[in-house]
């Protein structure tokens, strides 16, 4: 099950238990609910829940959505501490859509200028087009058919179907631009997107200036032109912080360990546990593991842009070559890690499957504290990873708190106890794959077992 043979080697010597669930070994003495092993110490012992808090106190106090001067300031601090910490440390920029500068937009009917506001969908194509005005409906597969748009412009009413599967069905049909007017009961013509690959001018009117062009459709054609000038999203600049330490040569297994959390917050959000939280607690884990030998690179990782769309974390992952992806056997994310008001610590896997991340912590979890369920979850960055087949899990607790998203994630709603759970857990379970003396399930005194954990799909 895991993917390249020495990794099978060492892991399954280590671990043996795999994904399937395996009951408590009896003579295990790590799963007693609550003691932790020697080598568990050499970690967690050294996690200081005072730094973590202050981390997330200082990164909480401006909000740092992507691609602006709060974000920047936040990832010179997190390089500073990676930097001060010993680790070769790397911001890495990428391209990241802000504002949608709509440009200048005009429809002509029958060559005579259309006298209501026109507004480019955001990404639009700039383009003009010149055909035969089609009315479409709301742009379902069976009207679209039905209305034989080859070669046209399709008029569209807004709602029921979401935007890109309206353009998609009309791109399909062969329509070469689109005007759509507003649903029932909202007002103005803001509204409206294209995707990538969506290359049609696509512009939004009035309800009612959309509803009179279907009466005049039912009584004449129309030769349409549609037309998208000067168009474009402001382009912003967001950053991945990528630190690295390579093990002594002689002990170097040639795997890495991924530890992540992203460092920007919600727009005007202090972000204090979404995702402060987790920031901290990779910073911690870095400060501990700096100086802690191993046999396995680990990989501090706090990204970008997670909010608007795991933007940094997917531009990460295609950068890795091949090999490192082969090589990376986990990737751990830390993501609100520290609300006192949210439940109690899941681990969640984009496919609801466990993987060698989940069984990690289950068992680090029961030999530390209490023994950790899994569920099911994507939207954090732990999802680029698992797509590229590496076992990874998102380490958050729910049902979630009911700052989340809102100003009110402050430094006030955050746990010490959360953070330090947490780091613990996910520090025990990194040193498993990271620490020199593995495998070392045959050394029965150090050997960590296997643990039952059970899938939970309690609310949000
Ligand atoms: N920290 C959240 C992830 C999260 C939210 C996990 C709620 C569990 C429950 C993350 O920062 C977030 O808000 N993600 C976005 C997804 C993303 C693709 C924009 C979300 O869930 O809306
Ligand atoms: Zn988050």
């Amino acid at each position: 099950m895991y993917r390249n043979k020495a990794i099978a080697a060492v892991l399954s010597t280590t671990l043996l238990f795999g994904s399937g669930a395996l009951s408590v070994a009896a003579e295990n003495p790590g799963n007693n609910g609550g003691s932790s092993h020697a080598f568990d110490n050499k970690v967690i012992k050294k996690i200081d829940a005072d730094a973590m808090y202050n981390t997330v106190d200082l990164l909480s106090k401006q909000p740092r959505e992507a691609g602006t001067e709060g974000e920047k300031i936040a990832v010179e601090y997190i390089k500073s501490k990676f930097e001060e910490y010993g680790y070769e440390t790397e911001l890495q920029p990428f391209k990241l859509e802000g504002e949608w500068n709509a440009g200048t937009s005009s429809v002509t009917l029958n060559g005579t200028a259309f006298s209501g506001d026109v507004r480019s969908f955001s990404g639009s194509v700039n383009k003009s087009v010149t055909a035969p005005l089609e009315f479409v409906g709301l742009g379902s597969p069976t009207e679209v058919e039905a209305a034989e748009l080859e070669g046209k412009i399709a008029l569209i009413e807004r709602g029921v179907f979401n935007f890109y599967d309206k353009i998609q069905n009309v791109l399909d049909a062969g329509a070469v631009g689109v005007i759509m007017f507003n649903r029932e009961g909202a007002s103005g013509n803001n509204f409206g997107y294209t995707y990538d690959g969506q290359n049609i001018p696509a512009v939004a009117i009035t309800r009612e200036e959309g509803l009179e062009l279907v009466d005049q459709l039912n009584t004449e054609t129309i030769e349409a032109t549609v037309s998208v000038e000067g168009a474009s999203y402001e382009m912003l600049t967001s950053y991945n912080v990528i630190a690295k330490m390579k093990p002594n040569p002689n002990k170097d297994t040639g795997q890495i360990v991924m530890i992540g959390a992203h460092h920007d917050s919600v727009h005007g959000g202090p972000g204090a546990n979404d995702d402060a939280s987790g920031v901290a607690g990779v910073l911690e884990l870095a400060r501990i593991l700096a100086k802690t030998p191993t046999d396995t690179e680990i990989r501090f990782l706090t990204f970008g842009a997670e909010e608007k769309g795991l933007v940094g974390s997917y531009h990460y992952a295609s950068t890795l070559t091949e090999e490192e992806v082969n090589n990376t056997v986990a990737h751990f994310q830390m993501d609100m890690i520290g609300s006192k008001d949210a439940g109690d610590l899941i681990m969640f896997t984009p496919d609801g499957e466990k993987n060698l991340v989940t069984d990690l912590g289950a068992a680090a979890g029961a030999r530390i504290s209490e023994v950790v369920d899994y569920g099911e979850l994507g939207r954090s960055d732990h999802v680029p990873f698992y797509n590229l087949g590496i076992p990874a899990a998102l380490f958050i607790h729910a049902p979630l708190e009911p700052w989340y998203h809102t100003p009110e994630d402050t430094i006030d709603h955050i746990s010490k106890e959360k953070l330090q759970q947490v780091a613990e857990i996910v520090g025990a379970s990194v040193y498993q794959i990271a620490r020199k003396d593995t495998p070392a399930l045959q050394n029965a005194r150090v050997a960590p077992g296997p643990v039952d954990y059970d899938y939970d799909d309690r609310p949000l």
